[in-house]
């Protein structure tokens, strides 16, 4: 898909991927739906790209995701594209995992995307095609100590993902999942942790831009494939771990 005047509701806009790929998408010269919580900086990110739409919403909130969606339709008269990217990361060992937080952290990293395409998807039905990507995480594809329940909702997402694929073709709606690699955001300082100790250990890899992230999502939209890695190398993480 072309990006010139197509709607795009990002969520999660308000930092890191998310405001890489609305800037990214804004000059590529999409209309953009900036959705997060913090109403101040979706305020100023949508001064700077004209004809963008803030819109404050906690994508934990059934009720606040679908009325969001609702607005963008009323705002643009359309839903071209929906990136499911508000997201948080939660570290802790299997044994010490507390629930309510995992609960927290299931309705923000799965619900929430869930909710927004129950959403989008009929108006997308309507218009006769669509775009959803949804952005998952390269720790599915590895297996990381004090990482599973994250990790365990991030895989869920892309099954989740690659499912409604299946289930859209017929639609022309084309979904597609991002798996990122560590990438330089306030993504680790809003990373829950409990009971883990400072990790020492050392990247594989240098870690990316959140620009280098938002060119992968956009790549993804034009392509519209199934699956986009931060870097090709990705695709074999994880192959070689011992059982
Ligand atoms: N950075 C990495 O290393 C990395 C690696 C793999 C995958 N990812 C995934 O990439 C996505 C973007 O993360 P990031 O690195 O850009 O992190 P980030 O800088 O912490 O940004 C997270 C974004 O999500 C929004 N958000 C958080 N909770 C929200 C809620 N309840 N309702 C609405 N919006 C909410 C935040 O906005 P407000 O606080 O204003 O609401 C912010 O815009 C996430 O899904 C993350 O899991 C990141």
């Amino acid at each position: 898909m072309e990006l010139a005047n197509k709607v795009v509701i990002v969520t999660g806009a308000s930092s890191g991927i998310g405001l890489a790929t609305a800037k990214l998408l804004a000059k590529q010269g999409a209309k953009l739906a900036l959705v997060a919580r913090s109403k101040d900086k979706l305020d100023a990110l949508a001064k700077e790209l004209p004809g963008s739409l803030a819109i404050t919403a906690d994508m934990t909130k059934a009720p606040q995701i679908r009325k969001m969606i609702r607005q963008a339709k009323k705002h643009f008269g359309r839903i071209d594209v929906l990136i499911n990217n508000a997201g948080q990361g939660y570290d802790a060992p299997v044994e010490k995992t507390d629930i309510k937080t995992l609960r927290g952290i299931f309705d923000l990293d799965f619900v929430g995307p869930l909710v927004a395409m129950e959403e989008a998807i009929p108006i997308m039905r309507k218009q006769g095609n669509g775009a959803i990507v949804n952005i998952s995480s390269g720790t599915v594809l590895m297996t990381l100590p004090n990482n599973g329940a994250y990790s365990s909702i991030k895989r869920a997402l892309a099954t989740l993902s690659l499912t409604a694929r299946e289930e859209l073709k017929k639609d022309n709606i084309v979904v597609s999942v991002v798996y990122p690699y560590m990438t330089l955001t306030d993504f680790e300082k809003n990373t829950i942790k409990n009971d883990v100790p400072e990790w020492e250990g050392e990247a594989f890899h240098p870690p990316d831009s959140a620009e280098h992230v938002a060119e992968k999502i956009v790549e993804v939209i034009k392509s519209g494939d199934a699956e986009v890695f931060a870097h090709d190398w990705m695709k074999t993480m994880g192959k070689n771990e011992k059982g």
